[in-house]
């Protein structure tokens, strides 16, 4: 990505201009075209109510199955909308023939809303959770699995990226290991969407989720599901509705082929265009160009921060996102938030009830998230620098 290319894009995102955005991992800047995608449905309804409008944008609203087929390399068939990724989590999972006594693998980087939905299993369904442990770099410990498994585990559920640690966790070589033992490969996808370059074929996951708002730089409400054609035919969904299934005869229906049996019917249609825009506009950039700029930034601010004598990194893993953590030495991590907003920085704050399992094994009761896209700049990651010196 040339810094022509960087100017371009900041331009085609007014924000830019005003704040410094480094909360990329919470909700992105929506670019001009996302904006307009939105607001362009939204005057149609206005004008036609929304059934017309909707059947006037047929065509682009059935261009969001083959543009989020394309970000993944999956087939159109093989996804589904969905209000936010922990929806389309929750249709995946629950559907799986889950009985009591069945194992789940998972890590303590898991995302809170999924490790709660294990809770909820192993409350109504009496299924057993097993926590694979980390390897000395804080990522999920592959080579660890063998000796977990047991005739009756089922899943092995991984976050690709999670959202409280810089690091990356292995999904190709965890889809390997799930090939071999014959396990359901589900993986939480919403922090690596729109800043990886990745395939659902080469990670051989069974079923992966995505959401609109983060890296994608998509509307808020609005998620995605693939679920491999096969598992999906062979599943039924938690419920049904006129979307998910045709109703057939008085006292009968059919279940809609592919993953599209787990959408629901009535839906935000102006957000769903609005995530195809966004899509299309990460496809057009290109994900392997994105990836390549957002590393390279992440590297350059964990170098600014690491000469900063008030702060401590935190990040993890062997390989890095464009997720950089830490917490302050002298000032809390609020604190900081607070004083980075007085400048026009926006971050996140972290804590310790948001990722349990993760951070009060770390002895973190808080940190503070700074996420990098690629519209971020060199002068943007110095600013942070100097501000945060001065706090
Ligand atoms: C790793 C991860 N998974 C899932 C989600 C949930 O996405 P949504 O809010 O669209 O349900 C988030 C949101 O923060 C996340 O960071």
């Amino acid at each position: 990505m040339t810094p022509e290319d960087v100017q371009r894009l900041r331009h085609e995102t007014p924000a830019c201009g005003e704040i410094a955005h480094f909360d990329n991992a919470g909700a992105s800047l929506m670019p001009n075209a996302v904006v307009h995608a939105v607001t362009g449905h939204l005057e149609l309804e206005r004008k036609f109510g929304g059934y017309e409008a909707a059947a006037r944008a047929t065509d682009r609203l059935q261009s969001f199955y083959t543009a989020i087929a394309s970000l993944l390399g999956a087939e159109p068939e093989e996804i589904a909308f969905a209000e936010n990724a922990t929806r389309a989590w929750d249709m995946a999972v629950y559907a799986l023939p889950l009985d009591e006594g069945d194992r789940i693998l998972t890590h303590a980087s898991e995302y809170r809303s999924n490790y709660l939905a294990f809770l909820h299993l192993a409350k109504q369904r009496g299924i057993q959770i097993d926590l694979i442990p980390s390897d000395e770099s804080g990522q999920v410990d592959l080579d660890a699995i063998p000796k977990l498994l047991t005739p009756r585990t089922k899943i092995l559920a991984l976050t690709h990226v999670p959202m409280q640690d810089g690091l990356i966790n292995p999904a190709e070589e965890a889809g390997e290991i799930a090939k071999n033992y014959g396990l359901t490969y589900v993986l939480d996808s919403c922090q690596a969407a729109g800043q990886l370059s990745f395939d659902v074929k080469k990670i051989g996951c069974h079923i992966l989720t995505g959401t609109g708002r983060k890296f994608l730089r998509g509307p808020r409400g609005t998620g995605f599901l693939y679920m491999e054609k096969t598992l999906a035919e062979q599943l039924d969904p938690p419920f049904v509705d006129a979307q998910s299934a045709e109703w057939t005869g008085p006292q009968t229906y059919k279940l809609m082929p592919g993953a599209r049996r787990f959408e629901s019917f009535e839906r935000n249609f102006a957000g769903m265009l609005g995530l195809t825009t966004a899509v299309d506009y990460a496809l057009a950039i290109g994900l392997k160009p994105i990836e390549d700029r957002i590393t390279a930034l992440s590297h350059m601010f964990r170098e600014k921060l690491a000469e900063l004598p008030q702060v401590r990194l935190l990040d993890q893993g062997k390989k890095k996102s464009g997720i950089v953590t830490f917490e302050g030495l002298k000032t809390d991590a609020a604190t900081i938030a607070a004083e980075l907003r007085e400048q026009n920085i926006t971050v996140s704050v972290l804590t310790e009830n948001q990722a349990w399992l993760d951070l009060q094994d770390r002895k973190l009761p808080a940190l503070v998230r700074a996420s990098v896209h690629y519209f971020n700049t060199e002068d943007e990651i110095d600013h942070f620098g100097k501000t945060l010196q001065a706090i």
